[in-house]
């Protein structure tokens, strides 16, 4: 079909209120809206104020109303354990009216903080969408991270409560959960009431009396009370979650997702943009610690009375690299939406596409992919493999949904490799110089969007309004600064090029180099140090750290090399994926002391660079290269 984009974007632009009051009819409101948008609520105005509503109700129990109660909601698939359990919306329901009712009992009410530190088992997902129920906070922290960083999400969202399981399940090793939980516990200043968790058979962990409760225990005791609850009607401006992601500092920003705008995003997104009907299958092969996991594993397939793939494994080596085909023939997953570097990792496994061939794929549909750059070579080789779309859509945690994408259920349009095609209704978008002027088509810059954000985009940052102003609002007022550096061609496609900040982008997790720098200066002989990200075939970037040792310190290199890879693992967690150091004499500054890391990465990429003009002294990146050549 001809695409209806064009039409569909104009209609937003001549009435933005307009478009989201009616695609807001998709969802269940107790009271609606007063107004669809305040600009004089909040810092740049808010959603749906006014409005009453429930996330958990719009996700589970009116499907039941309507007739999906028997259709699946949620299907396991754990081939690392080799588990699989469905739960229908039935069970949903059940299972989310126990958990809210164990964690009232517990004392967590509305506005309460839960955090939830788990590995990707359906308990998770209830666990979010229980404390939606009951009108609580939650906070999901991604298993890979270590007791610290866990401590300072505990520090900054002083969560009542905590929901955790013994342990998390690496195809390598069983991630033991409760040792780092009780660290966490223990270094952080707030501690929670109490903890509730999940033993796994893999490994079960001890219980401390009065703090800890299991999981199973007090659930079977909730389900046999069969207690009803209601959903707690919440305000659509209040929020639904917290998730903290890596911004330029060791101390995450904690995005702040409300109820009602995030509703009407998500589920407008799944016809739109997935081509997702109710009922079908559809699978994020993610984490439910990312936002991926939260916006395309657990709400919006809810929202849109879909059956959601919750997948416990890796793309490679739980068995093999065709477990994705195996679940896709399984399941009949119509739409899949995973990582470039899921698939760069497969594809280095399976270059013929051995595997897909014994598979039955004739019903999978789409396949789309986000959380970095989808390379050319990697798109050309899906697409010829799989024989369907393949769509780049781009996206931050901080949005929530597609910035820029290419809207499948309003009609494909045409491909062009390299972009993720065009800006969605409720973006704005521009491209400015460092000074805030307008560049022409095809000119590379800041990537901004006119205020106000959409629906479902962040309001602010949870205990941090200043912050959010700051990172994101102040250098181009009027505008959200997304942090991407890319171009809009003259038909107006979006390329999004690179960070203009110290993040980076590890096999499709975003973490802060930042953050790193500061583990590894805290090294006794580090005098101080850069972390850059430097080109890695399969996970897009890994980080590289160079070090500056202290004057006089004679010990041998590669034990101080050691210990610095090992104190990130230990601080920030296996995921930081920091396995490369070198020592070196001296890091190149500008004459301001500012250290060229952006003209490191490129010497270190083998990529064209010009001698910064600010340089200090320009021998130091011969150095730099030597020290490389030595490595490679
Ligand atoms: N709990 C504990 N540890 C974890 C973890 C978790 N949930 N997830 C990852 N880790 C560990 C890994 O075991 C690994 O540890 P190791 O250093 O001992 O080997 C380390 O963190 C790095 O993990 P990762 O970067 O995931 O590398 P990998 O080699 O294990 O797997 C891929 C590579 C590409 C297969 C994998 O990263 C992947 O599937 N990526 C998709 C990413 C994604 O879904 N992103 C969300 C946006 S759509
Ligand atoms: P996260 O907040 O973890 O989703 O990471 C967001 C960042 O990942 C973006 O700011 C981009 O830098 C990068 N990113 C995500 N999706 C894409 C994409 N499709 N193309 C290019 N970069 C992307």
């Amino acid at each position: 079909m001809a695409s209806k984009y064009a039409e569909v974007y104009q209609g937003w632009q001549d009435n933005p209120e307009g478009f989201w009051a009616e695609a807001a009819k998709e969802i269940d409101w107790f009271t609606p809206a007063s107004k669809t948008f305040d600009a004089n609520e909040g810092v740049y105005g808010r959603w749906f104020t006014g409005a009453t509503c429930n996330t958990c109700y719009n996700c589970v129990d009116r499907h039941v109303e309507n007739g999906r109660a028997d259709q699946p909601a949620i299907i396991y698939d754990s081939p690392i354990t080799g588990n699989k359990k469905t739960l229908t919306y039935r069970d949903l329901l059940i299972e989310t009216q126990a958990l809210g009712n164990v964690m009232k009992s517990k004392g967590v009410g509305k506005g309460d903080r839960v955090i939830i530190y788990m590995p990707m088992v359906p308990e998770a997902a209830i666990a979010m969408l229980a404390c939606a129920r009951i009108g609580a906070i939650h906070s999901v922290v991604f298993g890979g991270f270590a007791a610290a960083e866990l401590a300072t999400r505990i520090d900054d969202s002083s969560p009542k409560f905590i929901i955790s399981a013994s342990c998390g399940i690496e195809p390598n090793r069983v991630v033991s959960y409760k040792p780092l939980l009780d660290e966490a516990i223990e270094i952080s200043n707030n501690k929670p009431q109490a903890t509730l968790i999940l033993q796994r058979e893999e490994e079960t962990c001890d219980l401390l009396a009065g703090r800890d409760f299991d999981y199973s225990d007090e659930m079977a005791k909730a389900r046999e009370a069969a207690d009803s609850l209601p959903c707690e009607p919440v305000l659509a401006t209040d929020p639904l979650y917290v998730l903290y992601t890596s911004g330029t500092t060791g101390q995450p920003k904690g995005v702040i997702r409300d109820n009602g705008g995030h509703m009407v995003a998500l589920k407008w997104s799944m016809k739109a943009i997935y081509d997702v009907d109710p009922g079908e299958v559809y699978w994020a092969a993610s984490d439910v610690g990312w936002v991926v996991g939260h916006s395309y594993i657990v709400y919006a397939p809810l929202l849109h009375g879909a059956t959601t793939i919750l997948f416990e494994g890796k793309p490679v080596g739980t068995p093999d690299a065709g477990t994705f085909w195996r679940v896709i023939e399984e399941h009949k997953v119509e739409t899949l939406f995973t990582a470039p570097t899921a698939f760069r990792a497969i594809k280095g496994q399976d270059p013929e596409g051995e595997f897909i061939k014994k598979y039955d794929l004739s019903h999978f549909r789409n396949l789309f992919l986000a959380g970095e750059r989808a390379d050319p070579d990697t798109i050309h080789w899906a697409e010829r493999m799989l024989g369907v779309p393949v769509i780049d859509h781009w996206w931050q945690t901080e949005t929530g949904w597609t910035i820029a994408g290419n809207p499948m259920g309003l009609g494909k349009l045409p491909i062009k490799y390299g972009s993720p095609t065009v800006p969605m209704p409720g973006y704005h978008m521009e491209v400015l110089d460092d000074e805030g002027n307008p560049l022409a088509a095809g000119e590379l810059g800041n990537i901004v969007v006119k205020m106000p954000l959409p629906p479902g985009c962040l309001p602010t940052l949870w205990n941090a309004e200043e912050r959010f102003k700051s990172a994101y609002l102040s250098e181009f007022p009027g505008y959200y600064q997304t942090a991407d550096a890319g171009f809009i061609d003259e038909d107006g496609y979006l390329f999004i090029m690179a960070r203009t900040d110290d993040i980076i982008n590890v096999a499709g997790h975003r973490l802060s180099t930042g953050g790193m720098e500061e583990v590894v200066a805290a090294h006794k002989d580090v005098a101080e140090c850069a972390v850059v990200g430097i080109a890695d075939e399969m996970k897009g970037q890994s980080p590289c750290g160079f070090l500056v040792l202290n004057a006089g310190v004679n010990r041998d290199h590669e034990d101080i090399k050691k210990e610095v890879v090992q104190l990130v693992r230990e601080k920030i967690g296996p995921v930081a994926a920091f396995k490369k150091a070198l020592v070196v004499k001296r890091l190149p500054k500008t004459r301001s002391g500012k250290i060229l890391r952006s003209t490191m990465q490129k010497i270190a990429d083998g990529m064209e660079w010009k001698m910064p003009a600010t340089i200090d002294d320009p021998a130091i990146l011969d150095e730099i290269k030597e020290v490389l050549e030595q490595q490679s």
